[in-house]
């Protein structure tokens, strides 16, 4: 695992570098997205958004995929991940060819959802380049803390902190998405690459923690540790804790 520790201000730049070198070695790549705050607050898409339209970046043979999805909502929802991506970044690109994939939250067979992701996750040949964030608990995509962690592809219940309950489009608690479609931990681990970026004081515990504790299933991000090729991007603030562990 290699921790990076960076100005804010220079986060998009690494992030896209090291997406481009990927889609340099392999303009096939599979790229796993994320979503969370931290993409559009340090502009990330933003970068390859103007990287691509500069012409120094093309998505042509590239698929995207995304993790996870709330479930009870619809794709068009202003709160789905699926919106999110479109608005952030996907419809803004101008060299996307294929549809990217992402879990449907909304299905009336969620099992039978789980296991369709599962196959294209397979027919892809699994992720080759996977952005992710860390959750304030220590998920990674939506794989929240608890006894196990699943393998496969799953229904995860979301912790109370992790509820969408801000939004001005969701109108009473009650339609707040309880649970998420994600990936399990086979889909994180057979990503060739993976780059984690993490930010802010508030993230500082759950970063030394995951990168530098014990490997545990109530801290899914640490599992990490047992991954080949991990890039950890931190801004000063979330790396002040990591000597403590
Ligand atoms: C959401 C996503 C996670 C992401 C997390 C934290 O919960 N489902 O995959 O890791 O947000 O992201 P951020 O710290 O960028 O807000």
């Amino acid at each position: 695992m290699k921790i990076e520790v960076l100005p804010a201000g220079e986060i998009k730049t690494r992030v896209a570098d090291l997406l481009s070198e990927q889609i340099k070695r392999n303009p096939k790549s599979v790229l796993g997205m994320t979503t969370g705050s931290s993409p559009i607050k340090y502009g990330i898409y933003q970068e390859w958004i103007r990287r691509e339209q500069a012409g120094e970046l093309s998505f042509h043979e590239a698929r995207f995929i995304n993790p996870d999805e709330l479930v009870g909502i619809s794709a068009d929802h202003p709160e789905s991940y699926r919106t999110y991506m479109q608005e952030h970044l996907f419809g803004q690109l101008q060299t996307l060819r294929y549809e990217p994939q992402i879990p449907d939250g909304s299905s009336i067979d969620l099992m039978a959802e789980c296991l369709r992701f599962d196959q294209v996750l397979a027919d892809l040949g699994y992720v080759d380049w996977q952005l992710m964030g860390l959750g304030l608990n220590g998920h990674i995509a939506f794989i929240e803390p608890g006894d196990h962690i699943p393998a496969k592809t799953y229904i995860s219940q979301l912790f109370e902190e992790n509820r969408v309950s801000q939004s001005p489009h969701i109108n009473s608690e009650e339609e707040v998405p309880k649970q998420s479609i994600t990936i399990g931990l086979e889909a994180v681990m057979k990503a060739r690459n993976i780059v984690l970026v993490a930010t802010g004081e508030n993230k500082a515990d759950m970063v030394a923690k995951a990168f530098t504790g014990p490997i545990t299933t109530s801290v899914p991000a640490s599992f990490l540790q047992l991954h080949a090729n991990v890039t950890v991007i931190l801004d000063a603030a979330a790396a002040s804790k990591i000597s403590l562990y």
